[in-house]
């Protein structure tokens, strides 16, 4: 993975470069990544339909990029849960929105952004199996495992990252951040204010 200040590119200048520690998955890495990831699930799938459920809202930029490489019928919907107060999680998730359609005799593909302790997607797991869905699968673009707090299983995966607080493609902190091509490490001192000053921003997810 390279990681250099001047990944940034032309485009992003002032605010999100001065705040940007290092970029750790280049834009070039992640649509690599997520056409692999699309042919592998099309590959699974061959003959069946499938619905992706987005974990709202830092997978929606990762949704809508894998959603165009798989080519077998495939629905979207979404749900979502809140557990992170700015860079940190509460541990205790709850849905905040649920999915539109019943998700019973389905493909479920969970689409999630990032798998940090692990207690969202357990807690989802567990929610759409109590629905008597088909199959769920997990398919997730990051994963911390030095974070895992209970035991991840991911069915996709992308990459595979340390223990860092990461912004953009679709990740934010303070809803700041989600716009960036790239996924990149912030800054410690813009989530972890040195005065001592309480963050009371929320994530949006
Ligand atoms: P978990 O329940 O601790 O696994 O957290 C999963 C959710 O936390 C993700 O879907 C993100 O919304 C958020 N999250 C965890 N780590 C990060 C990060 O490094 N950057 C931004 N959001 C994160």
């Amino acid at each position: 993975m390279k990681s250099t200040l001047q990944d940034l590119g032309p485009r992003f200048h002032g605010w999100p470069k001065r705040d940007i520690e290092r970029v750790l998955v280049s834009e070039t890495a992640i649509k690599r990544c997520v056409r692999r990831l699309g042919e592998q699930i099309s590959r699974d799938y061959e003959g069946q339909k499938i619905i992706l459920v987005s974990v709202l809202k830092g997978s929606v930029v990762f949704m809508a990029d894998l959603l165009r490489e798989i080519n077998i019928p495939c629905a979207v919907d979404f749900m979502a849960v809140s557990s992170y107060v700015g860079s940190e999680t509460s541990g205790v998730v709850r849905v905040t929105m649920d999915l539109r359609e019943s998700p019973e005799g389905k493909n479920i593909i969970l689409v999630e952004d990032i798998v940090d302790t692990g207690l969202t997607l357990a807690y989802l797991k567990k929610n759409l199996l109590t629905r008597r869905v088909k199959s769920l699968r997990v398919c997730a673009l990051l994963d911390k495992p030095d974070c895992h707090r209970v035991p991840v299983s991911l069915n996709y995966m992308g990459f595979s990252i340390p223990n860092e607080f990461v912004v953009g493609y679709g990740l934010d902190y303070a809803e700041r951040y989600r716009s960036l091509p790239h996924i990149a490490v912030l800054k410690r001192e813009v989530y972890k204010p040195s005065s001592g000053e309480e963050r009371s921003k929320s994530s949006g997810g």
